[in-house]
């Protein structure tokens, strides 16, 4: 018989390597990949596209439920579209990065994308990797793996300041600015705040490069789908 699907929850701060880790691993294991931070990055797009103030809970309670978000799984090829418009370049915009928190914050936004995700996982044929903050303790809590990366805040903005281009390449200082208030406010937030599940694995990645995270995740899957 074919082995059961797996179910993985990746979670952790801005800047661990959780997302390259992520289509990694689930690319090697011919699993499929679901990156959250591009779901609560598409909703603010839209948000801020359609004139919401972002700041106003209640103007973006109302509107959760309107736009489209559509994932794609592939971990060679992720993609998101919103209403039809691929999205993956608009999202990535410091405009969306500097309002994510505030939107994500809302608890109709993450009920509305934490169905998204649940229905997604449910249906991923080969199993899944889901890559976010929230996703061992809140989104799936019976994860067979559940990991957590941590770095410190100088690799973490080191790697990001890295990933910007052109002229989003901000000076290290702001993007480690940047980042730490985004963790702040991503970690004190009432609803589902960024946090480490008991029974989450933890892998501080300060020292270790993307190959050795790869193969330290690869092997904690391979260990919990033959416990399974
Ligand atoms: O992973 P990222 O930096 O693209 O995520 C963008 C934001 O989305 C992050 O600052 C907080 C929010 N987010 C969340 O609240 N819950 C998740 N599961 C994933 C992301």
């Amino acid at each position: 018989t074919a082995p059961a699907a797996v179910i993985v929850a990746i979670d952790g701060p801005a800047g661990t390597g959780k997302s390259s880790t992520s289509k990694a691993v689930a690319a090697k294991l011919g699993l499929g990949y679901l990156d959250t931070g591009a779901q609560y990055r598409a909703i603010t797009w839209w948000m801020l596209t359609n004139g919401i103030d972002v700041n106003d809970a209640t103007a973006v309670a109302d509107a959760a439920a309107k736009p489209q978000i559509v994932s794609g799984t592939d971990p060679a090829a992720p993609t998101i579209a919103v209403d039809g418009l691929d999205a993956a370049a608009p999202i990535r915009t410091q405009e969306v990065t500097a309002a994510v928190s505030a939107v994500s914050a809302v608890p109709e936004v993450r009920a509305r994308i934490t169905d998204l995700q649940r229905t997604i996982a449910a249906e991923a044929p080969n199993g899944i990797v889901v890559e976010g903050r929230d996703i061992g303790i809140t989104v799936l809590p019976d994860a067979d793996l559940k990991v957590f990366l941590t770095a410190s805040a100088e690799a973490r903005a080191a790697r990001r300041s890295g990933e910007l281009k052109g002229k989003e390449a901000a000076d290290l200082a702001a993007t480690r600015e940047a980042l730490i208030k985004r963790d702040a406010a991503d970690s004190s937030r009432k609803t589902s705040p960024l946090a480490k599940a008991d029974d989450a694995v933890e892998v501080d990645t300060t020292e270790l490069t993307l190959e050795q995270v790869i193969e330290c995740v690869v092997t904690l899957i391979e260990g919990a789908s033959a416990a399974k």
